[in-house]
């Protein structure tokens, strides 16, 4: 049932007479045409065909996939954060860290803003990987090794850091990812945005890194992966969810880095996204039962694996070490709370889960390195048999 409507929801179909046919005789039959409708409607200035394959629309910013939402009906648009400093095109500054830092990024003109065109097998893959999410743990295994900042000190408005980028082994089935979080309420109203990259040959048909978000406001009943279900609303031209990374970090190589942070705006409520020090969008505040504040923010690694099949390796398949850059990291670790400035959480504010063995995974957390690592977490490993 749930999947059922899930669809309806993402392909903005209204015509109940579909939900007999099922799922996959839906997909079939009716998704081209439902593609091309779609695509009608939002009539693309241009489509760029990437070098990975994969095609970016270039859509009027009002007229994006998102307001289709029945919660973004009287949505109004916000170009950008009301509290930050304005960062105009030629504002950029590329510190030396970030110049080896490559994401399959677009140009689109004015008010106009990138999509990644939703294929049948990306729905098909990405709601298998949602719904693994919550399903009983019956064909998929999941590890988590994060941190997160304590409870009692919460509510929280923001979270943010520069992971190194890595390009985990990893086989259909299986996803390896590097996130940041804000999380609010229990059970049925969990409401969650993840943000970070990750490697899902189910969601992308390929095992390359991705930059990815998903987010839900009903403990994974509904939501999505990137913009496989309205929602998100973009506001960048050039970097937008789904992207591919081009290059990524090797051991005793090259090192690559994603800035990333979530923040919520303290004048609308909308959580945006900043990836690469671009605020790309946001998640409207209109969309959430439960997240006017965050109850938890964090930073970490996930792995997924099927049943039966040993987990792939997380981060850049390495332990924490001191020498800190053999393994996946975050540094410049910030955090912010009811005075919504980020800095950097002391350690006696942090909580670490790992709930894999230490052979497959660990973590650690520093808040002494020196600048410009600062505030640092490890985390990851070569995976295994994690299963106990
Ligand atoms: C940012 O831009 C807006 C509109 O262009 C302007 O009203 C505002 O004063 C600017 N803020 C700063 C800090 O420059
Ligand atoms: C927020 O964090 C800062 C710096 O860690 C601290 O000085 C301040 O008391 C905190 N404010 C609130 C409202 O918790």
């Amino acid at each position: 049932m749930n999947i059922t409507l899930f669809f309806v929801f993402c392909l903005v179909t209204s015509s109940i007479g579909h939900m007999v046919h099922g799922m996959h005789s839906m997909l079939k039959e009716d998704f081209e045409l439902e593609r091309k409708l779609m695509l009608i409607k939002k009539s693309p200035m241009k489509s760029i065909h990437t070098k990975s394959g994969y095609i970016v629309d270039c859509v009027n910013i009002k007229k994006q996939p998102a307001f289709d939402h029945p919660l973004l009906k009287n949505h109004k648009l916000q170009r950008k954060p009301s509290s930050e400093r304005n960062i105009s095109e030629t504002d950029v500054h590329i510190s030396p860290t970030k110049s080896n830092f490559e994401i399959e990024k677009v140009s689109c003109p004015k008010e106009i803003v990138p999509i990644r065109r939703v294929t049948k097998d990306d729905l098909i893959g990405g709601i298998s990987l949602f719904n693994g999410q919550i399903l009983a743990q019956t064909s998929s295994r999941r590890h988590s090794t994060h941190i997160s900042l304590i409870k009692y000190d919460a509510p929280y408005f923001g979270v943010s850091g520069t992971t190194s980028v890595y390009n985990p082994k990893t086989i259909k089935g299986q996803s390896s990812s590097s996130h940041i979080y804000v999380e609010n309420g229990q059970g049925d109203s969990t409401n969650k945005i993840v943000a970070g990259w990750h490697v899902s040959p189910e969601l992308y048909n390929n095992d390359a890194t991705h930059i990815y978000s998903y987010w839900t406001h009903d403990n994974f009943k509904t939501g999505c992966y990137n913009i496989l279900c309205s929602g998100f609303v973009q506001t960048d031209r050039s970097y937008y969810l789904g992207a591919r990374v081009a290059q990524t970090s090797t051991y005793g190589g090259i090192m690559v880095e994603l800035p990333i942070s979530l923040f919520q705006d303290e004048k609308t409520k909308n959580w945006w996204l900043t990836v690469a020090n671009k605020n790309i969008g946001y998640f409207p505040a209109s969309l959430f039962t439960n997240l006017a504040t965050g109850g938890l923010v964090g930073l970490g690694g996930q792995t997924a694996t099927h049943v039966g099949v040993p987990s792939p390796s997380m981060g850049s398949g390495h332990f924490p070490d001191d020498d800190f850059v053999h393994t996946c990291y975050f540094r410049n670790v910030a955090y912010q709370n009811a005075s919504r400035h980020f800095s950097g959480p002391p350690e006696y504010l942090i909580e670490k889960f790992n709930d894999a063995p230490k052979n497959c995974y660990q973590i650690r957390y520093n808040d002494d390195f020196p600048s410009p690592i600062g505030h640092a977490l490890q985390f990851g490993g070569p995976g295994g048999n994690c299963d106990n």
